[in-house]
């Protein structure tokens, strides 16, 4: 299968980057094929809201980097979300991608996916990734796509939290179990 791995936090060798390395792993091990982005590096503008994309058969205004990541998301089964909880929701820089899935909606949503999610926070509270994942699973809902496993990493303010957790195994158990 195709994976397409999208991480949303501002720090290449964070807590949550070190749970989709694991995930990654995972996946190759079970020899999928895995396309990573992280959003923090793209050149990607927030919609405009302008609906340009309505009227012109999908296309966006921008001519950015938003252009290498749709042909993946149509063509991927499997997607994957990676964020730390950023006031009790993912962060901006995942959310600008995700709201530029606006222009290839009709196609996104006639075209069946798998969507997971990995997300780590410092909070041990068990509520605290609630808003979140309901967040994930209404955007399940909505593009008709099939919710699949989660690792929400709880008490993980820094990835050395991580160490003495069973998050890195449940990671890789993801990826290996796609
Ligand atoms: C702007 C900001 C907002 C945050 N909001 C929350 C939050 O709402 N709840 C929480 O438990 N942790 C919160 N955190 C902590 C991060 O989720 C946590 O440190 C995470 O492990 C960082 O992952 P990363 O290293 O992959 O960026 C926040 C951190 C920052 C910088």
């Amino acid at each position: 299968m195709k994976v397409l791995v999208i991480t949303g936090s501002p720090h290449s060798r964070g807590t949550t980057a070190l749970l989709a390395d694991e995930f990654c792993v995972g996946a190759k091990d079970a020899g999928h094929e895995v396309i990573r982005f992280e959003t923090a590096k793209l050149n990607v503008h927030p919609c405009l809201g302008c609906y340009h994309c309505r009227d012109n058969d999908g296309s966006c205004v921008y001519d950015d980097d938003m252009t290498h990541v749709y042909p993946h998301l149509l063509t991927s089964e499997v997607v994957v979300l990676v964020t730390p909880l950023y006031y009790f929701g993912m962060t901006a820089q995942l959310k600008r991608v995700i709201d530029r899935f606006f222009a290839i909606n009709p196609r996104l949503r006639k075209t069946p996916k798998g969507l997971y999610l990995i997300a780590a926070c410092g909070d041990k509270d068990n509520w605290a990734m609630d808003a979140l994942l309901v967040h994930f699973q209404t955007l399940c809902r909505y593009l008709h796509w099939q919710e699949g496993g989660k690792v929400l990493a709880i008490g993980a303010y820094t990835r050395e939290d991580l160490k003495d957790s069973d998050y890195l195994m449940r990671a890789k158990n993801l990826g290996r179990e796609l």
